[in-house]
This record gives C-alpha cells, sequence and structure tokens, in this order.
C-alpha cells in the first residue's frame, strides 16, 4: 500500500527524467554530428555536393523513433497524471482557502490553521478554493501544484510520509505579497497530531492573541515590529491617536479597544489616513477572539511566555542537541535546575567547587573549557560569542527550568 503511495513523486519524477534524459540525449546527438559533419562533409573533401535521392532505412527510422519516444513520454507523462489526480478513498480531508495572501486550511472537525497539520504516513485530500483572485498551491516536495479558483472547487492530494516539514507556496501571481503568500506543511507523528487536534498543544508556547492573529492570516498584512507591510503594523497600535477617513471626512480617534474592534470588524468604516481600503472584515472572529486580541493589543502584545526566546536560542544554537532540558544526560549536564546547581570542576588544572551561578553559566558558554565539570570531556564544546541580550535571554529560560 505505502509504495503505491508515494508512487506519485516518483512517477512524476520518472517522467521529468524520462523528458529530460531525452531531450538531453538529443541535443548531445545532433551537436556530436553537426560537428562531425562539419569535417567530414567540409567543401575542401567534397568539393562537389552529391544528390541523394532516398534511403529508406533511414527514413524509416527517423519516423519510428520519435513516434516510439513521443509515445513513452506521454505513458510516463499520463501515468504520473493519473498518480497525482486519483486520491485514495481513505484520505483525510483538509479545506484550503486561499486569499491575498495567506492560506487557510479547516479540518474535518472545524478548526483552522495558517500551517497545513497533518499526521505522518497518511494520504491527504485538499479541496481548494480561494476567497478573491486565483492563486497556486504548490509543495515541490510532494510535486503537487494546484489553481486555487474564486468560485470553484479544485483538489489535489499527497502522502505525508515521515515527520518533517515542507514548504508551501503560492505558484500564481496574486498582488502585491504574492512572494510572501508562504506557510507550510507540518507532518507530526500520530499521537502528536491527535493531541494537537484536541488541545492545540503545537502552539502552546504562543499567547492566545498572537495565535488568533495567526489563524486569521492577519499578520500576512500586519507587522508585529513596526514594518509596513499592506496596513498599518500592530506595534504600538493601541492608544494611539490616528487620523481616520470616514465617509470621506477626517478625524481623529483613539486606538483604543472599541476602535480596534470596528476596525477589525468593519474595517472599511474608518480607513486610517495614507492606507487603502484593502481589507476584508474579520466575519469568523469570534467575540472570545476578538477579546484576547484586544487583550493582546493592550498589554503591549507580549508575545511570548517567560524563556521562550532562550528557548528559540537554545535550540537554534544547537544547544538542546547535547543539553537536555528535562535532567537527563545526552552530552553535557542538564539545563534542568543547572541554576546554582553545586559542582566539582576542574579549573586550571585544580579541582575546585563551584557553584554555578549567573557569572558563572556566562563564562561556561563564553569559554566552555574554563572549567569543566567532573563526570564530562573537556574540548567537546564549541565557545559561544552571544550577544548579551541573548544572554540575558538564555538564562531567563534557564531560571524556568528551575524546580522550586
Ligand atoms: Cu497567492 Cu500568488
Amino acid at each position: 500500500m505505502e509504495n503505491n503511495l508515494v508512487d506519485a513523486v516518483n512517477k512524476v519524477d520518472q517522467a521529468f527524467l524520462f523528458i529530460f534524459g531525452v531531450s538531453f540525449a538529443i541535443l548531445f546527438l545532433i551537436t556530436a554530428v553537426t560537428i562531425w559533419f562539419l569535417f567530414r562533409y567540409s567543401k575542401k573533401r567534397n568539393p562537389v555536393p552529391s544528390d541523394i535521392e532516398g534511403n529508406v532505412i533511414a527514413e524509416t527510422l527517423w519516423t519510428v523513433i520519435p513516434t516510439i519516444l513521443v509515445f513513452a513520454m506521454f505513458w510516463f507523462g499520463w501515468t504520473g497524471y493519473k498518480a497525482l489526480r486519483e486520491a485514495p478513498a481513505d484520505s483525510m480531508i483538509v479545506k484550503v482557502e486561499a486569499r491575498m495572501w495567506s492560506w487557510k486550511f479547516i479540518y474535518e472537525d472545524g478548526r483552522t490553521s495558517d500551517k497545513l497539520y497533518v499526521p505522518e504516513n497518511t494520504p491527504v485530500k485538499l479541496d481548494m478554493t480561494s476567497v478573491d483572485v486565483i492563486h497556486s498551491f504548490y509543495v515541490p516536495a510532494f510535486r503537487i501544484k494546484m489553481d486555487t479558483v474564486p468560485g470553484m472547487q479544485t483538489y489535489a492530494w499527497f502522502y505525508s510520509g515521515e515527520a518533517s516539514q515542507y514548504d508551501i507556496l503560492c505558484a500564481e501571481y496574486c498582488g502585491t505579497r504574492h512572494a510572501y503568500m508562504l506557510s507550510k506543511v507540518v507532518v507530526v507523528p500520530k499521537e502528536e497530531f491527535i493531541k494537537w487536534v484536541e488541545t492545540g498543544e503545537a502552539d502552546s508556547e504562543k499567547p492566545g492573541g498572537l495565535l488568533v492573529l495567526e489563524k486569521h492570516g492577519c499578520l500576512d498584512c500586519h507587522s508585529m515590529d513596526g514594518s509596513e507591510i499592506v496596513g498599518p503594523s500592530f506595534r504600538d497600535m493601541y492608544g494611539r491617536d490616528v487620523t481616520v477617513l470616514e465617509n470621506g471626512r477626517e478625524l481623529t480617534v483613539k486606538t483604543d479597544g472599541e476602535y480596534l474592534k470596528k476596525a477589525i470588524k468593519d474595517p472599511a468604516a474608518q480607513i486610517v489616513k495614507g492606507y487603502e481600503d484593502m481589507m476584508p472584515p474579520a466575519d469568523e472572529m469570534t467575540a472570545e477572539e476578538l477579546e484576547t486580541v484586544i487583550e493582546f493589543f493592550e498589554g503591549g502584545m507580549v508575545m511570548e511566555k517567560k524563556g521562550a526566546k532562550g528557548a528559540k536560542i537554545a535550540e537554534n544554537e544547537g544547544c538542546l542537541g547535547c543539553h537536555s532540558t528535562d535532567g537527563s544526560e545526552i552530552v553535557g549536564p542538564s539545563f534542568k535546575n543547572m541554576i546554582d546547581r553545586k559542582l566539582t570542576a576542574e579549573h586550571m588544572g585544580k579541582k575546585v567547587e563551584v557553584t554555578a551561578d549567573i557569572r558563572y553559566i556566562i563564562d561556561s558558554i563564553k569559554n566552555p573549557d574554563d572549567y569543566v565539570v567532573d563526570g564530562y570531556d573537556g574540548g567537546m564544546m564549541p565557545s559561544y560569542d552571544l550577544s548579551d541580550e541573548d544572554m540575558k535571554a538564555l538564562i531567563e529560560f534557564f531560571s524556568t527550568l528551575k524546580d522550586e
């Protein structure tokens, strides 16, 4: 069964490789023959051109061989096409809604997300449409590229395979932010998928307001960092005085909770000066979600839970490959309860007792071999020259790993 499922990708590749191979062979052959003819039939060697009337063998060959090649190309293309179009009957169904400039995935239970979460080793059928213009759902890894068309349903399917992440792109020019209409297919182990369906755990690191903004695709047009995308940035949005246009009249309003709710639900009513009337009203945002978003703005958009930034750094710098966060041993000491742990270490050739206070931890990150903790090998850890800010974030992360 599984072999049939990965077949689509293989068949598309076969068609590509066959056509590419044939084209390359012909290019090579023609070039070689041309060069050979230049010498063999040059004027010097053949002062009198010969007049050839006909050659049955040559004529038959150059008719039959290309015909076979063309039919073979068709056969590879056709089987690949069929494999891409025939979704297995037991496929998990996800609806895809494209809009300028984000993807929305709607699952069988009504859940939505801006990334496509699927369980591993599962055939997934995507029923797709667009709410505005034509986009094209493109996942190179699965060899699928299908237009999404307003007022029409198209589909594609793929076999998710092992847990991993794959890029989703828009392959049909759809306006200013076309190139940024990106997302991911996130293939997770089956148990994790069930957990995600039940609890939304996958995004538990993020505050609720941010999740709502992501879910409804707001961040594709509004930045969080003050930069301009299409609409005004969310940064410092709350509690400002802005000039808006209402029925052609200019007026100044305060961006408080009331104003922001209206701006989200009925964006066309008051357009902030300098921007165009482009935003679709967030009809699908529930009253509860709306409150969460307003709270998020009001609270200064605190982006992450305590320590989340440091956790990201630890992950991105590769620290977690050698240091666990749960007390287990990998290569180096665990980060769990690391702060203020009492250690015996070798320092300048002598055994010393130290306390892993903040100064010690910073020193150990910058000069890992300054103190080599008993039971571990020196010379294993590269030194990291992190900025003060990153160091601070890391320390904060470690402090969240400390039992009270
Ligand atoms: Cu959507 Cu290009």
